[in-house]
């Protein structure tokens, strides 16, 4: 499988990523990749609040709350939805090829 461009990781094939999980990505900064009721979607993995892993957290629809002090985001824009947290997280590009999930390096401007 070609990935989409150079600085984009390859993470997992689309099955070892069932709805309502979400994954590690190691990465400068690290990112969580989500499946969202089968859309995937990435943002930075450390909760804005006080740098904890957000793929540890809790998924509910497309809303993650981190495990440590439950502030929750947005999993499609990065939004801070929920006290403590109230700074947004980044937001990177997703991409499938071949049944594979692709991630970029790079936030999204
Ligand atoms: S570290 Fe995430 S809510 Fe405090």
């Amino acid at each position: 499988v070609t990935p989409p461009g150079e600085d984009w990781i390859r993470v997992c094939r689309v099955d070892e990523l069932p709805p309502g999980e979400a994954r590690y990505v190691e990465n400068t900064p690290p990112i969580a990749l989500f499946n969202v009721e089968g859309g995937f979607y990435a943002t930075s993995d450390t909760c804005t609040h006080s740098s904890f892993s957000l793929a540890t957290g809790y998924v509910d629809g497309d809303e993650v709350e981190c495990a440590l002090h439950m502030a929750t985001f947005c999993i499609k824009d990065g939004r801070a939805l929920k006290y403590p947290a109230t700074e947004p997280l980044q937001v990177f590009g997703v991409d499938v090829v071949d049944g594979v999930v692709f991630v970029s390096r790079e936030p999204r401007p």
